[in-house]
C-alpha cells in the first residue's frame, strides 16, 4: 500500500495511507480519447477535489473509480482493493452521490432510504435505525413520509447524500454536490461533508464552483481534456500563476500618466486605472513611496491576489479551442 506524508491540514507527523490510487487510468469513447493517462493519490480521511471545464472527464473519472464504468487500462486501488481484481469489495468501501439524482421520485424519503438499506443488505432492525439516524442527522424528518418529487432541490440533493451514507462507507464519491443548491444549503453541504471528513471518510469531490474546493479540498486536481494540467493545494495552485496587482485609479488625466511613467505601467483602455504587478506588502509599500515623492495621490487603490477562477481561467482551455488542440496532437 502507498503511503502518502501529508503537508496540509491535519495531523502534521503521521503519514497518512492512501484511500485512492490510480495509476495510467485511460479511457476512450470510439475515437474521443476522454482520459489519458491519468494518475491521483488521494490520503485517508482529506477531501479531494477534481476540477475541469464541462466535458473534461470528471464524470468518467467518477464512474470508472466507482466501478460503474470499465478502462481501458490503467491501476485503481480503493481503501485497499484492486479495483480490477476486486471489485465487490471496493463497492462495499465506498458510497457515490452522482451528478444526477439517484432519489426516486416515486418513492418518499423514507422508502429511498430504507430500499437503500436493503440494497446494503442491513437486516431490517439496523436498517430501520440507520434510516432514522440519517433522516435526523440530515434534516428530513419532516419531509420523511412526504414522495421525493416534491422536495425542493436541495432538499433532494440531502436525501441523495444521505442514502449514500446508509452503508456506511469509508470513500465517498460526490459529483458536483452542490451544483444548483442555493448558498444557504451549499454551506449546509459543506459542513455535512466536514463532518464526514472529521470522522475519517475520505471524499472525492468535483465541482464547479471554485470557491468549493477552495473552502473544503485538502488537495485539487485541475483536468482539461483528460489530463490533468495542476495539482496541490489551493495555494500552491494560485502561486502557480501570475496575476497579483495593485489597481490605481486616478482622479485626472495628468496623474494618470505621470503615475504610468513613474511606476512603467500602462493605464488601462477607457479609464483613470492602472495595475502595476505585485500584490505583497512590500510591493503596496513601493509603489505608494513612489508617488508619495512625486507628490501623486490615487483616488483609489484595491489590491488583487490571484483566485483559484483565476487558476481554472489560465489552465484550461477555452472553448472552441479544443478541436485546434485535438489536430494539434
Ligand atoms: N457513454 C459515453 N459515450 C460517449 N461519450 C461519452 C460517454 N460518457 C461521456 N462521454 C464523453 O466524454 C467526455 C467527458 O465527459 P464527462 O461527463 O466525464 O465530463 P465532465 O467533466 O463530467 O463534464 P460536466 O462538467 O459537463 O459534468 C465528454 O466529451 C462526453 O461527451
Ligand atoms: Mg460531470
Amino acid at each position: 500500500m502507498t503511503l502518502t506524508l501529508m503537508t496540509n491540514r491535519g495531523d502534521m507527523t503521521a503519514p497518512r495511507r492512501s484511500a485512492i490510487t490510480v495509476r495510467g487510468l485511460r479511457k476512450a469513447f470510439g475515437e474521443q480519447v476522454v482520459l489519458a493517462d491519468l494518475n491521483l493519490d488521494v490520503a485517508e480521511g482529506t477531501i479531494f477535489s477534481l476540477l475541469g471545464p464541462n466535458g473534461a472527464g470528471k464524470t468518467t473519472t467518477v464512474e470508472i473509480l466507482s466501478t460503474l464504468v470499465a478502462a481501458d487500462a490503467g491501476e485503481v486501488h480503493i481503501a485497499g482493493h484492486d479495483l480490477a481484481r476486486d471489485p465487490g469489495s471496493v463497492r462495499r468501501s465506498i458510497g457515490v452521490t452522482g451528478q444526477f439524482s439517484a432519489v426516486d421520485g416515486l418513492l418518499t424519503g423514507e422508502e429511498n432510504l430504507l430500499l437503500m438499506a436493503e440494497l446494503c443488505h442491513l437486516s431490517p432492525a439496523d436498517g430501520r435505525r440507520r434510516v432514522d439516524e440519517l433522516l435526523e442527522r440530515f434534516d428530513l424528518t419532516e419531509h420523511a413520509k412526504k414522495v421525493a418529487a416534491t422536495y425542493s432541490g436541495g432538499t433532494q440533493r440531502r436525501l441523495d447524500l444521505a442514502m449514500t451514507l446508509v452503508g456506511d462507507p469509508r470513500v465517498i464519491f460526490l459529483d458536483e454536490p452542490t451544483t444548483g443548491l442555493d448558498p444557504r444549503s451549499r454551506r449546509a453541504m459543506w459542513e455535512i461533508i466536514r463532518e464526514l471528513v472529521a470522522g475519517g471518510t475520505t471524499i472525492f469531490l468535483t465541482t464547479q464552483y471554485l470557491e468549493e474546493a477552495d473552502q473544503l479540498a485538502d488537495r485539487i486536481a485541475v483536468l482539461d481534456q483528460g489530463r490533468l494540467v495542476a495539482e496541490g493545494t489551493a495555494e500552491e495552485l494560485k502561486r502557480r500563476i501570475p496575476g497579483g496587482h495593485i489597481r490605481l485609479e486616478f482622479t485626472d488625466e495628468r496623474d494618470l500618466t505621470a503615475a504610468a511613467r513613474l511606476l512603467d505601467a500602462s493605464p488601462e483602455p477607457d479609464s483613470l486605472a492602472l495595475q502595476v504587478p505585485g500584490s505583497g506588502v512590500r510591493a503596496l509599500r513601493a509603489v505608494l513611496d513612489r508617488l508619495d515623492q512625486e507628490g501623486i495621490e490615487p483616488e483609489t487603490l484595491s489590491v488583487h491576489t490571484p483566485d483559484l477562477d483565476d487558476v481554472f481561467l489560465a489552465l484550461t482551455s477555452r472553448p472552441g479551442a479544443e478541436k485546434k488542440q485535438e489536430a494539434a496532437r
